[in-house]
């Protein structure tokens, strides 16, 4: 009953175009979509990535396309800087966003709220020209929301800018980080990182109200100081994809032969390789981590992303000698179905980039990881899984090849494994219970779908 009335009205859902970005935000669509609401995605075009796929996973979504407004030079210099991109775009993006939301205000009347990525700060304002509420998407955990507030705090107390001789050094103010896990980005233009990060926080406290992906189980702590800093409606409903597992919002093909190699291992026998979708790697690291993984004579799936490696295609540096020593041990694929990769049976271990998505996806697998943190918030989730969770093993001291094949070991044959993956299964059934009648993410879905009915 509470659906029928709903029906007609809009949501406006604005993603950032990056793959970590664009899946959280299509997992809320379809969510609000099953509670009554139409939906229309505003995609900005990306530097890299094409659109058409979403469109034809999503025929029941409207979708209006429009330019990022960053020019071709612009877009070829940041390709090797991410953080640059996020600057430019909510500069440039400001006139295209407005236009589009101009005219989509005067056509339709239903129109309810907009819904933002956090990053994209400057739709702030142009909401408030049109009168629109707007609610903010974090697609990130909590507990790197936290650091990114609090790097005023941390430039104040000299932790930051970051001196590599107290990397290992503990921040006393924010347990259990050490001063190497501070969510920095490696970018030319440091100003720019801290204006990004100062304008998500400032117009995420401004907001209409704030949507996680997360569960309050997951993050108790963080979520009762979030709540005390932003003073604004928080409704954590994650983990999105388990409302809808298999719908897929991929920009790349998924390689299905990822599936049926795995249908051919044993169950808990495979190690799981990626690095998602932006980090890049040195070739130097690419060849520890092959050699750790030849060395630890475990099968294993790798998802090599064309340009994962600096300065590299794709898998040519391997040597013939790794080749001829994995061949039928190992699986290398560009892309792959990731969420059926975790959920499947044979997948022991995941070594993970700890982007949030990848965090929360083995999560709710059940799967334990190996940190190969890169940056920004992945070294902030990689500690909270190492530490605070203790699901899983961080590499303390970089990608050398005994230390992944110790890793590996240690995950699949010894006592601090074993219990590293009852602990894993413990917090997998968290996240099951919460998006249960009575679960935590259950009834904040409740209060999020009333709270926007109320605009
Ligand atoms: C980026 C940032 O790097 C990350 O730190 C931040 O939390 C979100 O934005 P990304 O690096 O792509 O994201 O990592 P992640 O958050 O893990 O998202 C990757 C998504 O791509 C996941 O949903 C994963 O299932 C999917 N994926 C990954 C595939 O579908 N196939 C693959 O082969 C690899």
């Amino acid at each position: 009953m509470e659906e029928q009335g709903r029906k007609g009205r809009r949501l406006l859902l604005f993603p950032l175009p990056l793959q970590g970005h664009i899946n959280p935000m299509l997992q809320l669509a379809n969510i609000l979509h099953s509670k009554g609401f139409s939906i229309t995605i505003i995609l900005a075009d990306n530097f890299n990535t094409s659109s058409n796929n979403i469109r034809a996973n999503y025929p029941h979504f409207t979708f209006h396309t429009i330019s990022d407004g960053i020019s071709e030079d612009e877009k070829a210099k940041i390709d090797i800087d991410v953080l640059s991109l996020l600057s430019l775009f909510n500069e440039k993006c400001v006139p295209h966003f407005r236009k589009v939301l101009r005219e989509l205000v005067l056509e339709d009347s239903n129109i309810v709220c907009l819904i933002s990525d956090s990053i994209l700060h400057f739709t702030k304002a142009v909401a408030d020209r049109f009168k629109l509420p707007r609610l903010v998407l974090r697609t990130g955990g909590v507990c790197s929301l936290l650091i990114f507030a609090a790097i005023p705090l941390l430039r104040n107390k000299a932790y930051l800018p970051l001196q590599e001789s107290r990397l290992e050094e503990a921040v006393e103010e924010l347990p259990p980080l050490r001063i190497k896990d501070l969510p920095l980005f490696k970018t030319c233009n440091v100003d720019a990182l801290y204006q990004v990060i100062e304008g998500m926080i400032r117009e995420t406290k401004a907001s209409s109200g704030l949507i996680l992906n997360s569960f309050e189980q997951l993050e108790q702590f963080s979520m009762s100081k979030l709540r005390h800093d932003f003073p604004i409606p928080i409704f954590p409903i994650g983990p999105f994809h388990s409302h809808f597992p298999a719908s897929s919002s991929s920009l790349m093909s998924q390689d299905q032969t990822s599936i049926s190699w795995l249908d051919t291992r044993p169950p808990k026998s495979v190690i799981y390789i990626s690095f998602g979708s932006v980090a890049a790697i040195e070739v130097n690291d690419f060849l520890e981590i092959a050699w750790g993984l030849a060395n630890s004579n475990y099968p294993f799936l790798w998802v090599v992303r064309p340009g994962l490696i600096c300065g590299s295609e794709w898998i040519e540096l391997l040597p013939s000698e790794f080749l001829e020593r994995v061949d039928g041990r190992g699986h290398i694929v560009k892309w792959a179905p990731q969420q059926q990769v975790l959920a499947h049976p044979a997948v022991g271990a995941f070594c993970t980039h700890n982007g949030w998505n990848s965090t929360l996806e083995s999560i709710c697998e059940g799967v334990p990881m190996i940190c190969m943190p890169c940056f920004g918030d992945q070294m902030v989730n990689a500690r909270y899984v190492s530490h605070v969770w203790k699901v899983g093993v961080q590499l303390e001291n970089g990608l050398k090849r005994t230390n992944i094949e110790n890793a590996i070991r240690m995950l699949m044959e010894e006592e601090e494994g074993k219990q590293i993956k009852e602990r894993m299964l413990e917090l997998k059934e968290k996240a099951n219970l919460c998006l249960k009648p009575g679960g935590s993410s259950y009834e904040s879905l409740r209060s999020l779908t009333s709270y926007i009915s109320s605009f």
